[in-house]
């Protein structure tokens, strides 16, 4: 865990080389993170001009989940550090890579590994370390699907599928006659169409909290946990699109949760964040997953805390101290695309931010879906209730548009020496 790197100059042979392995927002804000401590920053991604390639010394275009690419691209570039910011990866390869001891992997390659299937993860909090869950269960098929909702978990259920993200593929079950579309559904929101799913019961639960977990060297050198202020946050299908910093939380739910925020990132082991995710009824908690790295119900932390999740996620990988406190109270207010394009535009940014205390990420992906995030607003307030408002009045105020729309209102469209300025 000591380990410590001498910091020398990006792009020479003094440099700490960290190779990205997923480049969207939150890989975006690593990268920044890190470069301002001098490190050389590889970025992956799956497509071209991902927001990490863009602020990154190099970007590489791979499929991540071929194993043999990635260990030759592990080859080429020889980074001291690979960080695991999706999922979808071929962890294989990382438990190679690391067991040769060729890099070290944030946190664990094992960590990555079991973080991936639904199935590792929920097996091992549940099963091994003995956490509450939601009652669950596996199938590979619909027949064992129905067998298993009818034999236990009952109606209102969760289907989904065990490699998936974001809420893809997932639906809320009410009764028997709507258990094979919910299969179906999920076979074409999985990541790898392997037609297996878990189905958990519903929890009926007061609020839902992302504690943010960081391994980390103390002052003597020595992994130490700390905890991040409970992140409050809404869903919509599976979806994240609001989070505040702090959610308040009765001292006894909240040391539930930091116990067991506490196990589950103990056994993952290494350094670095983790997004435990939890439901809290009263003062019960319920473990419900987590991700080895920054989560996007996080993104608050860029305006209340002192260091964000980013900042401590490089602060914890490169060996060095880090602080978790709050600086304000904050929210966070997703952007979704609203269309379907390649380079839309946005109207309204500088309205957007007229909003007190408020900031904005545009992550500058090169395409836009109707569901797909394409920027968050932030915002400070007296307390969460302000921040929130500030910050959903922000995002509401940045419209995307087709970018033939745009040219149409724009004196300057012909002029690139004006670099985008209307
Ligand atoms: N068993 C459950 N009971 C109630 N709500 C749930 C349950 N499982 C998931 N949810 C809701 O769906 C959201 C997404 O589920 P999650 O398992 O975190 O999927 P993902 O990996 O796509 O984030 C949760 O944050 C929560 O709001
Ligand atoms: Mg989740």
């Amino acid at each position: 865990m000591a380990e410590q790197y001498i910091f020398g100059t990006p792009l020479s042979h003094t440099a700490i080389r960290v190779m990205l392995l997923g480049s969207g927002e939150l890989g975006k804000e690593v990268i920044i993170a890190l470069q301002r401590f001098g490190v050389e920053t590889i970025a992956v991604d799956r497509y071209p001009d991902a927001p990490g390639h863009q602020v990154a010394h190099r970007a590489h275009v791979i499929d991540m989940t071929d194993g043999e690419a990635l260990h030759g691209l592990i080859m080429r570039e020889r980074p001291h550090i690979i960080v695991p910011e999706i999922e979808a990866i071929n962890t294989g390869a990382l438990i190679e890579v690391e067991r040769a001891g060729l890099a070290r992997v944030i946190p664990t390659a094992r960590a990555a590994h079991l973080t991936m299937n639904r199935e590792g993860i929920r097996r091992l909090a549940a099963e091994t370390l003995g956490l509450l869950t939601s009652p669950y269960a596996f199938a590979s098929s619909l027949e064992e699907l129905r067998q298993a909702v009818e034999k236990g978990i009952g109606y209102p259920c969760l289907v989904k599928p065990v490699m998936s993200s974001s809420g893809k593929g997932q639906s809320k079950v009410d009764n028997p006659e709507a258990l094979e579309a919910a299969w179906h559904y999920a076979g074409r929101g999985s990541r790898v169409d392997q037609g297996r799913v878990i189905v958990e019961g519903f929890i009926p639960f007061d609020y839902e909290i992302t504690q943010l977990t960081v391994r980390a060297a103390n002052p003597a050198g020595q992994a130490e946990t700390y905890f991040c202020e409970p992140i409050g946050h809404i869903q919509v299908n599976g979806d994240y699109v609001e989070s505040w910093q702090p959610q308040p939380m009765p001292p006894l739910a909240l040391e539930r949760a930091r116990h067991i925020a506490e196990k589950v990132t103990a056994d993952l082991g290494g350094r670095g964040v983790f997004g435990v995710e939890l439901f809290i009824k009263g003062n019960d908690v319920w473990f419900s997953e987590v991700s080895p790295r920054p989560h996007d119900t996080g993104m608050v932390t860029m305006c209340s805390q002192v260091q964000s999740q980013f900042e401590l996620h490089a602060r914890a990988i490169l060996g060095l101290s880090v602080d978790t406190g709050l600086r304000a109270p904050g929210a966070s207010a997703v952007i979704y695309g609203t269309l379907e394009d390649r380079a839309i535009a946005f109207r309204g940014v500088d309205d957007a931010l007229r909003v007190p205390q408020s900031d904005l990420r545009l992550f500058g992906k090169p395409e836009s879906f109707v569901r797909r995030r394409m920027g968050v607003a932030l915002a400070n307030g007296a307390d969460t209730t302000q921040a929130r408002a500030r910050a959903k009045l922000a995002a509401s105020r940045v419209v995307p548009i087709k970018e033939a729309l745009l040219e149409n209102e724009t004196p300057g469209k012909h002029e690139p020496e004006l670099g985008g300025l209307v």
